[in-house]
């Protein structure tokens, strides 16, 4: 959501404006160019040779710059970007904008703006919880402005803690993400904003006793960057993941399960969905009597039986789903061999619409890899398509996704 967007950072006058050092890098990162502006107060805390180094951009700090304003400076400021985020914001800068008033660069900005603003503000408790504060944050969400934070914990001042704390830079990288997509969402260039997409990422535990399972190597690299290009596309996505290295992605709402049977019913309860893709690499068999203790060798020199019975198949159980199969059904095929004929059979049995077919054999380097060839197997037939990394892969199936969803 960030990649190729314009930011206006205003920095205010406060300690945790050290955080927003770290919160340029992040978004820096993420592909967003991060323009900054410095109130005096900021400038007591950290240096503009910081912030300019970090951001690698010109770092604003006067209203009266004879060089930024010879083409109106702050209106441009104020104009020609996607978001302007205040990290941190201090009380005196949220009253400031309450009421119009615009005294330096960063209140002129705020009060010239057209563009979404989010505020992430930080002080000390007390002056969080003042009258003051409570009714300007009042009028300000009033006005639309979003707000991440202020968390609750320790203030640098000793002995003090509460309400009042910067969020974290990776939060409010999450918030900014989520105020640029609605703003996408408003003005309609999302093509699944109002749908929901479900999504199934990672490999299943099959418990064998309370300590063993059986597993498989899938990473879901795959899964978990199809549920972050469906967000990116507009839509509510629900990720349901079995146990994976991987942090839940940002503003997702992620269900972690371990098992298949575990899976099942968290997908069930997810329907209905406008799309479902089935990433997950789910266990084909589970142990048919899980121990209840800990399995332990018996001296006989013998190992124990392990008895296995087959999973139920979450795909195809939604895909024969009498009245709440998705319109569009996704499934993945990862085989070491008979790659398309497996996968055309899949499509038959499971009911799916397409199945993206991979090569997983362990010289591809796909499972648990960053990288993944792909083929679409659908009706029509099968299309190859180039090795691409999983999140581009992503972004194409999501794209052909929504585009079958018009038809
Ligand atoms: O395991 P198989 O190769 O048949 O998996 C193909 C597709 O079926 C994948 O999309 C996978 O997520 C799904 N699947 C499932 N439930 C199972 C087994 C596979 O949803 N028990």
């Amino acid at each position: 959501m960030l990649n190729g967007k314009q930011i206006v950072l205003i920095i205010s006058g406060g300690i945790a404006a050290y955080k927003s050092l770290d919160l340029i890098r992040r978004l820096k990162e993420r592909g967003a160019r991060v323009i900054p502006v410095m109130t005096a107060g900021a400038q007591e805390f950290i240096t503009p040779l910081a912030v300019g180094a970090l951001s690698a951009e010109k770092v604003f700090t006067s209203l009266f710059d004879r060089e930024a304003e010879h083409d109106v400076g702050h209106i441009r400021l104020a104009r020609d970007h996607d978001l302007v985020l205040i990290a941190p914001a201090t009380a005196n800068l949220m009253a400031k904008t309450a009421h119009g008033i615009a005294d330096d660069l960063a209140t002129a900005v705020l009060l010239a703006t057209d563009k979404p603003v989010l505020v992430a503000p930080a002080m000390n408790p007390k002056m969080w919880h003042n009258a003051a504060t409570t009714r300007n944050i009042t009028i300000l969400q009033e006005r639309g402005i979003r707000f991440v934070g202020p968390a609750r914990g320790e203030m640098a001042e000793k002995g003090e803690a509460g309400v009042g704390r910067m969020s974290d830079p990776l939060e409010i990288v999450a918030a900014a993400s989520a105020v640029l997509r609605d703003e996408e969402i408003r003005q309609n260039r999302l093509p699944l904003a109002g749908k929901h997409v479900l999504i199934t990422s990672g490999p299943t535990h099959e418990p064998i006793d309370p300590v063993r399972y059986i597993a498989n190597r899938s990473s879901g690299k795959q899964g978990h960057a199809l549920a972050v290009a469906a967000y990116e596309a507009g839509a509510r996505v629900t990720l349901v993941s079995g146990p994976v290295d991987l942090a839940d992605p940002d503003n997702i709402d992620t269900i972690r399960v371990e098992s298949a049977a575990d899976m099942l019913s968290a997908v069930k309860s997810c329907l209905p969905a406008d799309i479902a893709i089935m990433a997950a690499a789910v266990a084909d068999w589970r142990v048919a009597a899980e121990g209840a203790q800990k399995i332990k060798k018996d001296g006989s020199g013998k190992p124990p039986a392990l008895g296995l019975v087959e999973n139920p198949d979450i795909l195809a159980t939604v895909g024969h789903h009498e009245s709440l199969r998705p319109k569009l059904l996704i499934g993945f095929a990862a085989e070491t061999q008979n790659l398309i004929d497996n996968a055309r059979s899949k499509l038959e049995r499971k009911n799916a619409d397409w199945i993206i077919a991979n090569d997983v054999s362990p010289e591809t380097g796909i499972m648990g890899g960053d990288a993944n060839t792909v083929r679409l197997v659908s009706r029509d037939g099968v299309e190859d398509w180039p090795e691409m990394n999983k999140a581009e892969v992503a972004r194409q199936i999501v794209a052909r996704a929504a585009a079958a969803l018009d038809e």
